[in-house]
């Protein structure tokens, strides 16, 4: 095993390969905190790309299919009882968990939605976001040189959430163009090692949903290796043609290594809500929740009050959301083969990677994610920037369609006009 200046060493060695083509500053001045720089870990993380395409697209007047958010409200409901909320004193911190009543209402999803059973008090736990939740839990399990395994193409906070910790990350891609999991290559990268493993399902930016034969793989290698399955399951609830969502922590063996991660931003349209929440048996409940009670004390007061309401909607709900974005990913789908595109259509979440090679142009996915909004009008993000080993995804850019059907309409007519 390399002593830990060596892991540090090849750790930054790796991470400023994936930095190769995009550093504005050198390494020296990014190092200097008074010049500018900041701290060796922020050497190791990029700005994202995904805000640059925002700006690009602001700057180009552009449609806007690079950012992961819907351009359109949260349900009624939600927007009512956070007024409610306001206006009720609901408006000071909470428990750092999140509210009891939140917190029994996720309990009591989990176990409609899974058979998984939680227990509020202690075994879930509000979050700042996915985002944060994601970090509290690595913060909590990782030491210094452990690795974290990440599937390719993976979430862009998913790097720094590891660098943070200390972590190094160990990537395992995703087979073009369905986008499946080879568990030999899986098994390849588990070592003594691998303290975790990060599983995003339904999948961003693919759009896979991974079958219950890649969770059994997966968590045959975690009880193997001693490892910790962190997951991101933000858009369980975006589904198309009856693809089952299945938490990894159902599987036989895993409920106890498993931190179950979600969110509300996706499922109800309300991502500037900042609200998620992991659901782990102890230790591990007890670990994330040290980390967050530090890190961010509470998420908003009154927006755990609404989601708590919003979190009781009825089957009629979440029917309707998947009617809706069955449409969406339909509309997108057939634009892309209208452009000149080729993609796979996604089995969850609400993106598609599009490959570009049929269109007569010279450049990676950068130069054609910079061209595109300043050409035609819509923003996308690089497909290879979802990627941490060189080379790969250069011919994709991903689109988001969590957008009203007149956006869609209004891109398509730009793109295929
Ligand atoms: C896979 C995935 N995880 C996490 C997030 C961020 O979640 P949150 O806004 O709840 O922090 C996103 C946002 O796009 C995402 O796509």
């Amino acid at each position: 095993m390399k002593n830990l200046e060596e892991q540090e060493t090849s750790r930054e060695t790796r991470i400023m390969d994936i930095l190769e083509n995009e550093k504005g500053s050198s390494f020296a001045a990014r190092f200097d905190p008074v010049k500018g720089g900041g701290a060796r870990r922020l050497t190791m993380i990029r700005e994202s790309f995904i805000r640059e395409m925002t700006r690009l697209a602001i700057t180009h007047n552009a449609i806007n299919l690079s950012q992961g958010f819907p351009d359109f409200d949260p349900p009624r409901e939600a927007i009512e009882a956070a007024h409610q909320a306001l206006e009720s004193g609901g408006n000071q911190y909470t428990i750092t968990w999140g509210t009891p009543a939140l917190r029994q209402a996720i309990a009591a999803k989990m176990q409609r939605w899974y058979g998984l059973s939680f227990d509020p008090d202690q075994h879930v736990t509000v979050t700042c976001g996915v985002t944060e939740a994601i970090l509290a839990t690595l913060m909590g399990i990782i030491n210094t040189g452990d690795e974290v395994i990440v599937i390719e193409p993976y979430h862009e906070g998913y790097l720094p959430a590891i660098v943070f910790a200390g972590g190094v990350p160990r990537f395992v891609p995703l087979e073009a163009p369905a986008y499946t999991l080879d568990l030999d290559m899986l098994r390849d990268a588990f070592n003594d090692r691998t303290r975790a493993i990060l599983i995003n399902t339904p999948h961003n930016p693919t759009g896979h949903i991974f079958t219950r034969e890649e969770l059994e793989g997966i968590a045959e290698l975690c009880r193997e290796f001693n490892a910790v399955a962190v997951t991101d399951e933000i858009y369980e609830h975006i589904i198309y043609d009856g693809h089952p969502h299945i938490p990894i922590a159902t599987i036989p063996g895993m409920e106890e290594r498993t931190v179950t991660i979600s969110g509300l931003g996706k499922t109800f349209a309300m991502t500037g809500w900042r609200l998620g929440y992991a659901c782990a048996l102890n230790p591990l409940s007890t670990i994330l929740r040290t980390v967050h009670d530090f890190m961010t004390i509470c998420a908003p007061a009154p927006l755990q009050a609404a989601c708590a309401a919003v979190l009781g909607l009825p089957d009629e709900y979440y029917a309707q959301l998947g009617q809706d974005y069955t449409r969406r990913r339909d509309k997108m789908i057939s634009i892309l083969q209208r452009a000149g595109f080729s993609a796979h259509s996604p089995e969850g979440a609400f993106y598609a990677m599009a490959d570009f090679s049929a269109w007569d142009f010279d450049g990676d996915d950068y130069s054609f994610a910079r061209w595109l909004p300043a050409n035609l009008g819509v923003a996308v993000v690089p497909g290879s920037c979802f990627y941490g080993t060189k080379g790969m995804g250069k011919k994709t850019v991903r689109f988001a369609f969590a957008k009203k059907m007149e956006t869609l309409q209004a891109a398509e007519d730009r793109l295929c006009g």
